[in-house]
């Protein structure tokens, strides 16, 4: 009787947008160069936005109303970022891939008090990539996060495959932060419309916090920078006439050479670098198509099988590019070189059979080895696998290779109900005994009610 409740309860299949709004693109962050550091400024802080439903949506935003600033920072350099919390609650900000020291990772052990402020000093160590950051305050990261606090976080460095992609931010080079919702009125609601137990399923679609978007597109090739930055939802992005894009980059980076493809699924947190080509005057319509199987569509898209997310208006002439046939060489981690394996079960709200406990350790690494962690999901639905400081990359999934999608590296994996996944990291160089990093689920009610381990390195 349930599935029948279900199935007539179930809301039109296909959610069209009317694109009629120029896609919003995130400013990039000011900054200052002092005693050679890249100083940053954020403010987290309440707001009005207009989110499509009349001009006064309350929400949250650092700098601004609604989202954040795009932090960019080139490999090498000494970044500094001063929040300040001008929000009616405690938050913290964690930076999302990025390697850095645990005592500025931004996890639940240091909050920031209303009023207060903090400041997160370290030096970027990595090869570019799409990061992001976004809360972590432990119990209320969810509403935190879905409320507008969120923004990206771009790491260039010098290599060549850098240039030669398209790179030119907000023109070729567009963040798409993809974000669902539940509207009361104008309001933003987090009411479990759809009885999901992964938490909010919206049934409206916001890039970057506009509703309905398009992009002017002016080159061959357009490089999207796609964050499913959504609490819940797992997206999976096909063009409406399926045409191939390049994956060029997964969490952590670059990908050894581009990999074509028609659809790319994201899990809550991930991100994928795609490069798309347009004819001059066509328009491309980027949607989300069922990914899942079974009856866990249904369940997890709130009963929609597809979503317009963006339209790609390409001018009548554009100026010519190419992608180049290689990226950047990657080495693979030996799994022969691991000093230890370790297994996590994920499962309920627990992982490995216990809940989040902040004066609990649940693994020592030591600093500069290499580990192998065998990660399950022993649950009927998906999970989203995550762990701070490091990218890892996909030894096996399920026993078996691992697909070209997940041949770089990540930070952040779809687990699929009952699957095995063996991942590789190098847990580096910064040794803490005292300040733990987190790994858990990034579906963030998980998340918050428990479904995240600790971990530190000595
Ligand atoms: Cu994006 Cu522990 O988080
Ligand atoms: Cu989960």
């Amino acid at each position: 009787a349930a599935t029948l409740v279900w199935f007539l309860a179930r809301p039109p299949l296909d959610k069209k947008a009317d694109f009629r709004h120029a896609l919003r693109v995130p400013p990039l962050a000011a900054s200052t160069v002092r005693d050679g550091k890249r100083v940053f400024e954020l403010q987290a802080r309440p707001g009005d936005s207009d989110l499509g439903h009349g001009t006064a949506t309350r929400t949250w935003g650092y700098n601004g109303a609604y989202l954040g600033p795009t932090l960019r920072a080139a490999r090498g350099e000494q970044v500094v970022v001063d929040v300040r919390n001008a929000l009616p609650e405690p938050t913290t900000v964690h930076w999302h891939g990025m390697h850095l020291p645990a005592a500025v990772d931004g996890g639940p052990h240091r909050p920031i008090p209303v009023g207060g402020s903090y400041r997160a000093a370290w030096t970027v160590d990595q090869p570019a990539a799409t990061l992001w950051y976004h809360p972590h305050p432990g119990e209320r990261t969810e509403t935190q996060v879905y409320r507008g606090l969120a923004g990206m976080f771009i790491v260039d460095d010098d290599e060549p495959a850098q240039r030669a992609l398209p790179h030119d931010y907000g023109v070729d080079d567009v963040p798409v932060m993809v974000q669902d919702r539940v509207f009361d009125g104008d309001q933003l609601s987090m009411s479990d419309r759809f009885g999901s137990s992964i938490g909010v399923l919206g049934d409206e679609l916001l890039v970057n916090g506009t509703p309905g978007p398009y992009l002017d597109v002016r080159s061959e090739l357009v490089r999207l920078r796609l964050l499913n930055a959504s609490t819940a939802r797992i997206y999976n992005f096909q063009f409406a006439d399926k045409r191939q894009f390049a994956l060029v980059g997964t969490d952590g980076g670059l990908l050894e050479r581009p990999y074509a493809t028609d659809h790319i699924r994201l899990s809550v947190g991930e991100r994928a670098e795609v490069v798309v080509s347009v004819r001059p005057g066509e328009r491309a319509t980027l949607r989300s198509v069922k990914s899942l199987g079974g009856d866990l569509d249904a369940k997890l898209n709130g009963g929609q099988d597809a979503f317009d997310v963006l339209q790609l208006r390409a001018a009548a002439s554009l100026t010519p590019a190419t992608l180049p046939g290689t990226l950047v060489a990657t080495p693979r981690l030996d799994p022969a070189s691991a000093a230890q394996t370790r297994s996590f079960t994920f499962q309920g709200r627990e992982i490995n059979g216990r809940k989040m406990d902040m004066h609990r350790n649940d693994a020592v690494v030591v600093k500069d080895t290499v580990e192998v962690w065998d990660v399950a999901n022993g649950h009927d639905t998906p999970h989203s696998f995550h762990i701070h400081d490091v990218q890892f990359q996909v030894l096996a999934v399920d026993g078996g290779a691992p697909p070209p999608e997940l041949g770089g590296w990540k930070d952040t994996l779809f687990m699929a109900p009952k699957q095995r996944y063996r991942i590789i990291a190098r847990f580096a160089d910064y040794a803490d005994p005292d300040t733990p990093y987190m790994f858990h689920c990034h579906v963030l009610r998980h998340e918050d009610e428990g479904m995240m381990g600790q971990f530190i390195v000595v």
